[in-house]
């Protein structure tokens, strides 16, 4: 069930668009805002908000490739593996990365810390390789300092 913070906040959005369908990313936000990501029940409840089908949410929360349809961690790594990434590094990157935290694409740490995940560019090519941790972009990535970066993040 939506928290009353979640409802307001997604009944505040409905307010500032013309139909309701039209808040679902937003509300989809909110609810991944309080939660971290979106169950299908929280996709039930949207749905009920918007006056839509759970599978009219759940295809526009799979479609948006940063609604978490599944439980993930505390920090979102994601790492861009665009073509000037690729070409400035990004293997050697991915590699320090996935030693580092010992998961894959998609997978998240034992202690919940961190899950990573592909990512298509991240607007800032011409500082490849780049990635994101949560809100933050680091760019110019070299693999040694990936150990320091992890770090600020606990
Ligand atoms: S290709 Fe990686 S930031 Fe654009």
């Amino acid at each position: 069930m939506l928290s009353m913070t979640e409802k307001e906040k997604i009944e505040e959005e409905i307010r500032q668009v013309p139909i309701k369908k039209a808040a679902c990313i937003e509300a989809l936000k909110i609810v991944q805002e309080h939660r971290r990501w979106v169950s299908d029940e929280s996709i039930r409840d949207v749905a009920d908000i918007l006056d839509m089908s759970a599978e009219e949410v759940d295809s526009v929360a799979t479609f948006y490739n940063l609604i978490f349809r599944q439980p993930v961690g505390r920090h979102i790594i994601l790492l861009c593996d665009s073509i000037s990434c690729y070409v400035m590094g990004l293997k050697g990157i991915h590699a320090e990365l996935t030693r580092l935290l010992e998961i894959q694409y998609g997978q998240t740490t034992a202690d919940g810390r961190f899950t990573l995940l592909p990512n298509p560019c991240l607007g800032t090519c011409d500082h490849a390789p780049a990635m994101m941790v949560d809100k933050d972009t680091y760019r110019d990535l070299q693999p040694s300092a990936l150990a320091d970066i992890l770090e600020k993040y606990t």
